[in-house]
């Protein structure tokens, strides 16, 4: 029995995306189980680049069957675009399954999200506006629309039409909006997309269920990040959905017991998009070099990333609450010609020490980092064994482990699937 879980262990874009696709080569069945388009996966396999939003990666890997689980909350335009995308690049999609049980991103979910956004002014939370917290909201309130209802076409029209009713009112007498949706032309671009979308539609528990049980590999591939997570993340500047590895488990419909190994993605820095405090954040030259030089521009939405130290109490607070039993430390190559590299091993607030993730906003903006510094190291881009990289770096991935609680099992030194060194 093999199934894996990866997931992001900072605030997202950790790269997940590279050790996803090697371990995908290596998989029976790809699974997503939580977010929508907000997510993006950028793969370059043989030069060619693919960039991924709602379809498992996996779906490049000839015979490997590609989930989209219930927790995943599916644009259907978004993602027939993407698989248009794939079959213009000669990609064939016969192996993917979309779960029964997966909630519809509706048009009134993006422009209330984008209303939503405006409205709470500078507070606002920087999301991607793909829809994705409003349809996770009627989710919650359980007036959502399910891929399993377009095959009941009246309970379909039923539920569009009350949804389109409730929504214009919402967005004209709540938040005093303009646009109003048409039923009639919500339902007939809906039942176009749906219509497609059909061949697709599972029952993916049972898939997952099966794979495993049969023996075959299984990965579990994560979006976003453990501090986006609306439970556990830096509430409420999150996604709405659970990144981390419990979230697998119900977006997947698959128990605990059933996974085998947890691995956590950390970038040699952090990076975040959006709003929020981030206690190791640069705003100098240095974190504009790391900009620059990791490439840290959203795969979504364009916008640059911001960038600070590797934060260790960040580390420590993912493996504790995934359970990671690995993690796989990518881009400590953009860290290269850094005279001295800081890593954060505690915060101090108010003259104390603190060594655990706080809860409360308020107190992590008052968070002030405890750094450690460590020689750095030049070019390792052409270094392909753990046993050739400089003891500085090696340093540098063992104080990584140390102080987050888990062994580093992968690091990466560059953006190729070929530039992973996986650690004796
Ligand atoms: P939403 O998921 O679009 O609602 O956005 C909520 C927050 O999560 C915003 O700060 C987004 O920038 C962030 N976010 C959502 N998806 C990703 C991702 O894939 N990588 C990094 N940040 C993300």
């Amino acid at each position: 029995m093999s199934a894996k879980v990866i997931i992001g262990a900072q605030w997202g874009d950790e790269g997940k995306a590279k050790i996803i696709d090697i371990l995908s080569e290596q998989s029976d069945v790809v699974v997503r189980s939580q977010g929508g388009n907000n997510a993006g996966h950028t793969v370059t396999v043989n030069g060619e680049v693919y960039k991924f939003h709602l379809v498992p990666s996996g779906i490049l890997y000839p015979g490997t069957t590609c989930v989209v689980g219930n927790g995943v909350v599916i644009d259907p335009k978004g993602i027939l675009e993407e698989i248009a995308l794939l079959h213009n690049k000669g990609i064939s999609t016969e192996n993917l399954r979309i779960s029964l049980r997966a909630h519809i991103v509706m048009p009134y979910h993006k422009t209330l999200d984008g209303i939503k956004e405006e409205y709470r002014g500078n507070s606002d939370i920087g999301t991607t506006k793909k829809g994705i917290g409003p349809c996770y909201m009627d989710k919650a309130e359980r007036s959502g629309i399910r891929m399993c209802d377009y095959l009941n076409p009246e309970i379909f029209e039923a539920k569009v039409r009350e949804n389109v009713e409730l929504k214009n009112s919402i967005i004209k007498n709540v938040y005093n909006g303009d646009v109003q949706f048409d039923a009639d032309q919500v339902l007939e671009e809906y039942r176009g997309y749906l219509k497609q979308l059909e061949p697709y539609f599972a029952d993916t528990t049972v898939i997952v269920y099966d794979a495993i049980k049969e023996g075959k590999k299984v990965l579990f591939e994560g979006a976003q990040g453990t501090l986006l997570d609306i439970d556990l993340g830096t509430y409420p500047y999150v996604t709405s959905s659970h990144p981390v590895t419990g979230g697998v488990c119900v977006g997947a419909g698959v128990g605990p017991t059933l996974i085998d190994d947890c691995i956590g993605v950390m970038k040699g820095y952090v990076t975040r998009v959006g709003k929020g405090p981030f206690p190791t954040e640069l705003f100098d030259e240095m974190g504009e070099q790391i900009r620059n030089v990791g490439h840290e521009f959203g795969t979504t939405t364009g916008r640059p990333r911001r960038t600070g130290w590797f934060d260790a109490v960040i580390g420590k607070f993912a493996v504790r609450t995934s359970g990671l039993t690995a993690i796989a430390l990518n881009k400590i190559d953009v860290l290269a010609d850094i005279d001295k590299v800081k890593i954060c091993v505690a915060y101090k607030k108010d003259g104390a020490l603190v060594k655990e993730f706080p809860a409360s906003l308020e107190d992590l903006a008052k968070c002030e980092p405890v750094y450690e510094e460590m020689d750095g190291w030049g070019d390792i881009t052409n270094i392909r064994s753990y046993s050739e990289l400089p003891e500085t770096a090696k340093a540098y991935v063992k104080r990584v482990e140390e102080l987050c609680g888990a062994k580093v099992t992968m690091v990466g030194v560059g953006p190729n699937r070929d530039q992973n060194i996986y650690v004796d």
